[in-house]
């Protein structure tokens, strides 16, 4: 069956601005869009230029826009593109500048990833359990000493070793859409990796103090986008939801996202209610208070300003008594 392939076109040496060339191509069973790329490129268009490396959907440098959605263009079978859609149309990832066609710059995803430190800290301390060894200089070892239950974090959609730095929940990302500066999903899977990785012996808890300054974890907006369309099915936002609760819990809370969430909790824990002001206040001081002055004044001439003083909530026992089965008291 004969189907037409768009692509955008850009080359920044002789074109004045991107534009869309259209290829009519022969489908076969099993075609990928990657195939149908490398097809054009060596029978009808040399010039199409894009990145490719395993065709196995493990290297993740053929990440592409795929009729709108970030993904694999070896994982893509054109038939249900064709199905869905009608046409192939494809484009480069977003959230990166474009160098020639579908190939993006990816020099700020990669800077990200290096800073959130991607390797093993320090060497953990023998504690003194079975099986445990830190190997002697020269002292050669046959087995891992590592049990397998020690990296029960990192499975399940926590299973971040798996990552193939594809870039696609990068550039779905609507937080660094929205902050270029933003560590994004992947940095910041990779940094509760690390964290969760039993040999990582991180004593001052750098990684999750640096994952905490503006543009970290705390800058993530929870649109899901990255779960949704990671091709390796990883979960980065969970990933951060669990290390804002590291945070809280090993008392890291400079940053306002973490004092944000301690005064939310403190609010509903003491009264039942949303403080709006007080919560503002606690979270980024007369500054914040100050920012969100404009926020109030609209709210206000729309008839919604909060209560100075909040009242007790008619059920606040059965609050308390959820903070504590939820062990949030204190925190
Ligand atoms: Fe790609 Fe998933 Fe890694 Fe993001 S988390 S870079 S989508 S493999
Ligand atoms: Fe390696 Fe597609 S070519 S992931």
């Amino acid at each position: 069956m004969k189907f037409n392939l768009r692509a955008y076109r850009f080359n920044p040496e002789i074109d004045e601005k991107p534009y869309f060339k259209e290829y009519t191509l022969e489908d076969y069973p099993g075609m990928t869009v990657l195939n149908a790329l490398i097809k054009i490129k060596a029978e009808t268009d040399g010039t199409l230029s894009f990145r490719r490396s395993c065709r196995s959907a493990i290297c993740g440098s053929c990440a592409m826009k795929i009729n709108g959605i970030s993904k694999l263009a070896c994982k893509t079978q054109v038939s249900s593109e064709i199905e869905k859609f009608g046409t192939v149309s494809v484009e480069p990832l977003s959230n990166m500048p474009v160098i020639r066609d579908l190939i993006i710059d990816q020099e700020s995803f990669f800077d990200k990833i290096k800073e959130i430190k991607p390797y093993l800290l320090g060497q953990r301390e023998d504690d003194g359990r079975e099986g445990f060894h830190i190997l002697k200089e020269g002292e050669k070892i046959s087995q891992p000493v590592y049990y397998k239950s020690e990296f029960k974090n990192l499975t399940g959609n926590n299973d971040t070793p798996n990552c193939i730095l594809c870039e696609c929940c990068y550039s779905e990302c609507g937080g660094v859409t929205g902050n270029a500066k933003y560590l994004g999903p992947a940095a910041l899977a990779k940094l509760y990796r690390y964290s969760e990785d039993p040999r990582d012996n991180d004593k001052n808890g750098s990684r999750l103090v640096n994952g905490s300054k503006p543009d970290g974890m705390w800058d993530c907006v929870h649109c899901q986008a990255c779960e949704e369309f990671c091709p390796k099915g990883i979960s980065p936002v969970r990933t951060i939801v669990k290390m804002h609760e590291r945070t809280i819990k090993n008392s890291v809370i400079f940053s306002k996202g973490a004092k944000h969430v301690i005064s939310i909790a403190k609010s509903i824990g003491e009264t039942g209610r949303l403080d709006e002001v007080k919560v503002a206040f606690e979270s980024g001081g007369i500054s914040g208070l100050i920012n969100d002055l404009p926020m109030a004044f609209g709210a206000g001439l729309k008839g919604k300003i909060p209560p100075i003083r909040l009242k007790l909530i008619k059920d606040m026992d059965d609050i308390r008594l959820a903070y504590k089965e939820l062990d949030l008291e204190e925190k």
